[in-house]
Parts: structure tokens; C-alpha cells; sequence
């Protein structure tokens, strides 16, 4: 009996004494970055405007986590929540990187966007097929597996997920097409656009869900999303916002264009938010998969030129922004610094954000935040 007592007297102390260590280990956690996070930032020079956010990997820690906790206020997974990498096969999710970013967000206080439900890129081998046949599977087992995949995964972020892209550029860029001719498409016509959205709306109402696409200042291009969004829109399908991506460079959008796109979209009584904003130092369109321009063979280096083209149209892009505060409620930058862009490779080196590769402000972050 008595050695029973000690024993359990024991165990409390070592679980007393556990949970202190814990504590402290994730209060020095904390501490580690919060020192940073009360430097002013970003979200600060804006807290009256919009958020501003930042794509992340997994991997966010040391002086990346803090520089991303001093000027950030939301994040987007670049690729985490995505349908391949978060549903690999039909019956088997792989949470860990997508709950990594979202725990991330959950201790620091930030809001949490999510990207995205239906894209045509980067979905899983199985999603189209019937795995016996092989052959593409009917319009219902495609809608029906389509609603399975939005309701687990939006479930799943259910209260910390505020902001869905629930369907990713499904608009053609060539003029002469309307929507793009990818499997979705292919086995459902233009519906699974419109179930998309209610089957976010179904698993969590209270959540914002937006229509994304890039090359939205391409008056071609957006004149076919504005009509895509009003018949959804008066089919009171519930769509709540649209994502100009922003993949934009030194050379576009024109300040006209970009006003054009927020009225035009503003119009329909739709929030905008710009959700994946760089400024490509080469010229041309950067809209997700059409680089324009000579790829760069020598080493890169950013040059007095490119900066100065860049700080310009950083300075144009957040006047315009400021202007359209009541429009806009967010501003999302695509990785956090030049230290890694998704424009890389192709035989160049890119420099598309506003910190440099060593993490320090460039001279475009001062004509963003000097206003
Ligand atoms: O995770 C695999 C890894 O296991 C494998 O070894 C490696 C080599 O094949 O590939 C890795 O996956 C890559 C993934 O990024 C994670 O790094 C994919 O190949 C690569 O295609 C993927 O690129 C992403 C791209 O979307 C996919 O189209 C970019 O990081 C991401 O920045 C980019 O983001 C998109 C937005 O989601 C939508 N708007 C356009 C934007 C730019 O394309």
C-alpha cells in the first residue's frame, strides 16, 4: 500500500516537472521569435488597409520563421494543401505538411489561407481514373470524389482556414478558348467549377472562397472570368472573392490594367485579393506557366537596372493597392524572399520579391512601406 502511494507521488512529480519543461521549451520558442515579430514589418505599415501573407514550405524555422513572424500576418502553404501532395491515393491523406503550416499559424496568431481544392496541376495519378480500366471515370464518380476531397480536407482546417481557392485557373489564356481543356473539364464540362464552390460551402460556411487565377489584368482573359463569376454568381452558387495571383513583372501590369481588374471584379460584389504577388525582374507575362523572354544564360545578378525597374513598379502596384483598400482584403506574397523563388530554373536565376537572398530589405520594400 504505502509503496503504491510513493509511487503515484512519484509519477505526479515527473508529470508535474514534464509539463514545466514543455512549457518553458515552448515559451522560449516563442520568445525565440517573438523578439523578431515585434519589430515593425509588412502587416504593420498595412494593419489599416489589408493582410499580408506569405507562401511557405513545411520547413519554416530560424531566421526565415522570424523574418516571415515580423512582417506577415497570413500564410498560404505553396504546395502542402495541394491535391497531390495532401491526397496521394484514394483512401490515404498525407496531413503532416499541411498541419505543420497551419500549427505554425495556429502559435503565432496568424491567419491561415488555403490553396487550393481544384486545380488541373499537381493532382494525384488516380483522381481521373478508374483503376481497373484505366480509363477516365464518369462525370458522377469524378464530382463525387471531387466532394469527398473538399470535405475531408476542409473539415479538417475547419476554424483555421479562413480563406479557401477552391478552384484554381480554369480559364484558357489563348483567346479563341473559354475554359481550359483539362481532364476536369474534359469528363465534366463547366459543373465541377460551380460544386466546387458548394461543396467548400457545405463542409464550412463561415469560410471566404475565391476563384484564382494569374494573367487577370489581360482584358481577354478577365472579360471571360467576370462572365464565369456572374453566372455562378447569379445562380447564387457562393463564391465570396477572387485571387489576382500577381505573377506579374517589371514590365506589366500597366497601372490601367490593374485598376480595370479590381473594379471590374469589385463590381460583382466580390472581395479581391492579389494571393501570389512577385514582380519578375525579365520581362514578359508571368502568368504561372508562360515565362516570356530570353532565359538567361550567364550568372544572374541583379542588376541597378532590374532594381530600378522593380522598385518602380512595386511603388505603382501598392499605390494602386491603397487606392483600392476597401476593395482589397489581402495581399499575398509567392515565397518570402530571392533567397528561393518558383521562378528560378529555366536557366535563370529570378529576384521577384522584396527581401534579398541574405533576408534584407531590398529598395522596393522601402517605396512599398514609405507612403
Ligand atoms: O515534392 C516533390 C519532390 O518529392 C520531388 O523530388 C521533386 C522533383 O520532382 O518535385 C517535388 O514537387 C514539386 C513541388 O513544386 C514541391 O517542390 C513539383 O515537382 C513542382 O512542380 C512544384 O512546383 C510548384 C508549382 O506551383 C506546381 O505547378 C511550385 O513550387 C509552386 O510555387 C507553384 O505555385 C503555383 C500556384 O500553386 C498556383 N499559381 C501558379 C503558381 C506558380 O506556378
Amino acid at each position: 500500500m504505502r509503496n503504491s502511494i510513493i509511487a503515484s507521488a512519484c509519477l505526479l512529480s515527473f508529470i508535474v516537472l514534464f509539463n514545466q519543461c514543455k512549457s518553458s521549451l515552448e515559451s522560449q520558442g516563442s520568445t525565440q521569435t517573438t523578439g523578431t515579430a515585434n519589430k515593425k514589418g509588412l502587416k504593420d505599415y498595412y494593419r489599416n488597409y489589408f493582410s499580408i501573407g506569405v507562401a511557405v514550405t513545411p520547413r519554416l524555422r530560424g531566421e526565415e520563421a522570424a523574418l516571415v513572424l515580423q512582417h506577415f500576418n497570413s500564410l498560404t502553404a505553396e504546395n502542402a494543401m495541394k491535391m497531390g501532395p495532401i491526397h496521394p491515393q484514394e483512401n490515404r491523406y498525407f496531413w503532416n505538411d499541411a498541419d505543420s503550416i497551419v500549427d505554425f499559424a495556429q502559435r503565432h496568431g496568424l491567419k491561415m489561407r488555403g490553396h487550393t481544392l481544384t486545380w488541373h496541376t499537381q493532382t494525384p495519378g488516380w483522381l481521373f481514373k478508374d483503376s481497373a480500366s484505366n480509363t477516365n471515370v464518369s462525370k458522377e464518380v469524378l464530382l463525387k470524389r471531387l466532394k469527398d476531397h473538399i470535405t475531408t480536407v476542409v473539415n479538417r482546417y475547419k476554424g483555421k482556414v479562413y480563406a479557401w481557392d477552391v478552384v484554381n485557373e480554369v480559364i484558357a489564356d489563348d483567346s479563341a478558348t473559354y475554359f481550359r481543356k483539362s481532364p476536369w473539364y474534359q469528363i465534366t464540362g463547366e459543373d465541377f467549377v460551380a460544386k466546387a464552390f458548394e461543396y467548400a460551402h457545405e463542409a464550412d460556411p463561415k469560410a471566404i472562397l475565391f476563384y484564382n487565377d494569374y494573367n487577370t489584368e489581360n482584358p481577354v482573359k478577365r472579360e471571360k472570368i467576370y462572365r464565369m463569376l456572374k453566372k455562378m454568381l447569379d445562380a447564387k452558387v457562393p463564391v465570396h472573392g477572387v485571387g489576382l495571383q500577381g505573377h506579374w513583372s517589371v514590365n506589366n501590369p500597366t497601372r490601367e490594367e490593374l485598376e480595370n481588374s479590381i473594379k471590374m471584379f469589385a463590381s460583382l460584389g466580390l472581395q479581391v485579393q492579389i494571393t501570389e504577388l512577385d514582380v519578375s525582374v525579365y520581362g514578359g507575362r508571368q502568368g504561372g506557366q508562360i515565362i516570356q523572354g530570353q532565359a538567361q544564360r550567364e550568372a544572374a545578378v541583379f542588376t541597378p537596372e532590374m532594381e530600378q525597374k522593380q522598385l518602380e513598379k512595386y511603388k505603382m502596384i501598392f499605390e494602386v493597392f491603397r487606392k483600392y483598400k476597401k476593395e482589397i482584403t489581402g495581399v499575398t506574397f509567392w515565397n518570402i524572399s530571392d533567397r528561393y523563388s518558383w521562378l528560378d530554373g529555366r536557366g535563370r536565376k529570378n529576384f521577384p520579391l522584396l527581401f534579398d537572398q541574405t533576408l534584407k530589405p531590398k529598395k522596393a520594400y522601402w517605396e512599398v512601406v514609405n507612403f
